[in-house]
C-alpha cells in the first residue's frame, strides 16, 4: 500500500473505528495483559462493524487445519466449535492471501456450495489473512446473518489495521495464549490429583494444605483444624470426612462456642429418661448418631472443664455414658475439632486439659489466612462473582488488584461478603474498584466525627472481624496489642 493510499484509508475510518483501533492497541500494548484480552478485542470489532460473530483462527501448517484462538458472538459469548465457521472461507484466505469481503454469499454460488455458509445463513463476511514473514499465520473473520446489515469497503480497511496490529503483537499474543493454555493445563493437573472438595486456590499454601489433606484424611487419626476465622475450617473438616473411607458414613458438626455446658452435654451424649425435667424418653447423643462416620467439634476451645473430661474418654476410650446413665457404650467416631483461638497458651492459663490437647494435637493442620495466599483471591472472587450474579459478570484488573491490595481480617468470609455486596452495586457487565467496598472505605465514607472515634470505631470493627484476639486485631492496625488494651481501657472508662 502507498503511504498516501494508507492516509486516505485512515481518514475513512469512522471515529467509533478509530477509538476501537486506539483501545485495541494500548491494551495489546500494556505491560500485563488481561485475562480476555483477545476475547475484549473480538468483542470490540464485533460492536464497531455491528458483525454477528468474530473468529481469530490459527493456521497449523503442519496439520493442515486451522484452530480457534478466540471466537466470540455478539452477545460475547466464547464460540467453542470452529466447524460452526465456514472452512471454506478460511481456506480462501489461505490460498489468496488476500483480504476477502463479500456482500451476498448465499447468492455466490462459489462460496453457498459451503455447508457452513448454508447452516448459518451467512450473508455477509469480511476476512482477512495474517500474514507473517513469508507465510499466512492465520485469519480474521467476522460474518453477519441475513438479518444484520451489510459489511463495508470502509469496514475492510478497518479489519485490515485490526489484522495489523494483531500480525505486530503476535509474538506477545502467542507467549501469552501458550501461559494461558499451560495455567489451564496445570490447573487441571492440580485438580485431579490434589482438589479439595470445595476448596478453592492453587496458591502454594493451599497445595501444600491439599497434599496434607489427603494424606491424613485416608489416616483416621484425629485432627486438629487451626486458622484464623473464616479461613475456611468447616470447609476443610467436611473434606477430610469426605476424603475418607468414612465418607458414605454420617458426618456430624457440632458448634461448641456459647453453648450452655448441660445443653452440649446432652446434644453430644444423650440422655436417659429422668435424668432432668423435661428428659421423658431415652435420647441417643450426637456421637452415637455419628457411629462409624465423623464427628466435628466446632469452636473446641470453648468447652467448659466437665465436657473436656468426658472428651477425653471418648478420645482415648471410645466411650460414652448418656447422661444420668451408668451403662458405658462404646462409640466409633473420627474426632476433628477446630478452634480459632490459641489452644497452647489456654493449657498454660488452665482454661484447657493438657491432656485433652495433647490427644487433640495428634495432627494439627493449619489453615492458611487470606492475606498469605493472594494469588488465590483472582480465582476466588470469579467464583463467588458466579455465585451471586445471574449475569456473566466479569471483573475489573484494578478491582482485583484492590482486592489483592486488602490485607483481609475476615479471611474468605469477609471476601465473600465484600464480592455480595459488589454484584448488587453493580449495574454494568464489568465490577469496578467503585463496587468493591472495604470495611474501611465505608467507615470513612460514612463517618463524621473525630479522630478519637475514628480510631474507637475501627477497633472495634477489627475486633469483631478476629473473634475478639487482641494480639491479631493489633497485628493487622499495625499497632502494638499494648496500644490495644490501652484503648479498650479508654473506651470502658468513657
Ligand atoms: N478455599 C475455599 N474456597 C471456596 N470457598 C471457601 C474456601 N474456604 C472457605 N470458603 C468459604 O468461606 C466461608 C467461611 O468458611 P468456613 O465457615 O469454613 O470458615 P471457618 O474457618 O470455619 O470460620 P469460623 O472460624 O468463623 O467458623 C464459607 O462460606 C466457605 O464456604
Ligand atoms: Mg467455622
Amino acid at each position: 500500500m502507498l503511504k498516501s493510499n494508507r492516509i486516505k484509508n485512515i481518514k475513512q475510518l469512522s471515529d467509533s473505528q478509530f477509538e476501537t483501533l486506539y483501545e485495541i492497541s494500548q491494551a495489546l500494548n500494556s505491560a500485563e495483559y488481561e485475562d480476555t484480552l483477545i476475547e475484549d478485542a473480538l468483542d470490540l470489532v464485533i460492536e464497531v462493524i455491528n458483525a454477528e460473530r468474530g473468529l481469530f483462527a490459527k493456521y497449523d501448517e503442519r496439520n493442515d487445519k486451522f484452530e480457534i484462538v478466540s471466537a466470540r458472538n455478539f452477545q460475547k459469548e466464547n464460540i467453542k466449535d470452529l466447524s460452526e465457521f465456514s472452512s471454506g472461507l478460511l481456506r480462501k484466505v489461505l490460498q489468496k492471501r488476500k483480504p476477502l469481503l463479500y456482500h451476498d454469499v448465499q447468492s455466490d454460488p462459489q462460496l453457498s456450495q459451503f455447508q457452513s455458509v448454508q447452516i448459518q445463513k451467512i450473508k455477509s463476511v469480511i476476512a482477512v489473512p495474517i500474514i507473517r514473514g513469508e507465510k499466512v499465520w492465520g485469519v480474521i473473520l467476522a460474518d453477519s446473518q441475513l438479518n444484520r446489515k451489510e459489511f463495508t469497503d470502509e469496514n475492510l480497511i478497518f479489519f485490515n489495521f485490526f489484522s495489523n496490529l494483531l500480525s505486530l503483537a503476535l509474538d506477545r499474543i502467542l507467549e501469552y495464549e501458550k501461559l494461558r493454555v499451560e495455567n489451564e493445563y496445570l490447573k487441571n493437573q492440580l485438580e485431579t490429583t490434589e482438589k479439595i472438595p470445595d476448596m478453592l486456590g492453587s496458591s502454594k499454601a493451599m497445595r501444600e494444605l491439599a497434599k496434607i489433606i489427603h494424606r491424613v484424611a485416608k489416616t483416621g487419626a484425629t485432627i486438629l483444624i487451626l486458622g484464623e476465622s473464616g479461613t475456611g475450617k468447616d470447609l476443610a473438616a467436611q473434606a477430610i470426612h469426605k476424603l475418607s473411607n468414612r465418607r458414605d458414613n454420617p458426618f456430624i458438626a457440632q458448634f461448641c462456642g456459647s453453648i450452655p455446658d448441660n445443653l452440649l452435654e446432652s446434644e453430644l451424649f444423650g440422655y436417659k429418661k429422668g435424668a432432668f425435667t423435661g428428659a421423658d424418653s431415652d435420647k441417643k447423643g450426637l456421637l452415637e448418631v455419628a457411629d462409624k462416620g465423623t464427628f466435628f467439634l466446632d469452636e473446641i476451645a470453648d468447652i467448659s472443664p466437665a465436657l473436656q473430661a468426658k472428651l477425653l474418654r471418648v478420645l482415648e476410650n471410645q466411650e460414652i455414658m448418656r447422661l444420668g446413665d451408668t451403662q458405658v457404650r462404646k462409640v466409633n467416631v473420627r474426632i476433628l475439632a477446630a478452634t480459632n483461638k490459641d489452644l497452647k497458651k489456654l493449657v498454660s492459663e488452665n482454661k484447657f486439659r493438657e491432656d485433652l490437647f495433647y490427644r487433640l494435637n495428634v495432627f494439627p493442620l493449619k489453615l492458611p489466612p487470606l492475606r498469605d495466599r493472594k494469588d488465590d483471591i483472582p480465582i476466588l472472587a470469579n467464583q463467588f462473582i458466579t455465585k451471586y450474579s445471574d449475569i456473566k459478570l466479569k471483573i475489573d484488573r484494578a478491582a482485583v488488584q484492590k482486592l489483592q491490595d486488602y490485607n483481609w481480617p475476615g479471611n474468605i468470609r469477609q471476601l465473600l461478603n465484600v464480592i455480595q455486596r459488589g454484584v448488587i452495586l453493580c449495574d454494568g457487565s464489568k465490577l469496578l474498584t467503585e463496587h468493591i467496598i472495604l470495611e474501611e472505605d465505608e467507615l470513612m465514607n460514612s463517618f463524621s466525627g473525630t479522630l478519637k472515634e475514628f480510631e474507637k470505631q475501627l477497633l472495634q470493627k477489627r475486633l469483631e472481624e478476629v473473634n475478639g484476639n487482641r494480639t491479631r486485631a493489633a497485628e493487622s492496625l499495625g499497632v502494638s496489642v499494648r496500644w490495644v488494651q490501652m484503648k479498650l481501657k479508654e473506651i470502658a472508662e468513657e
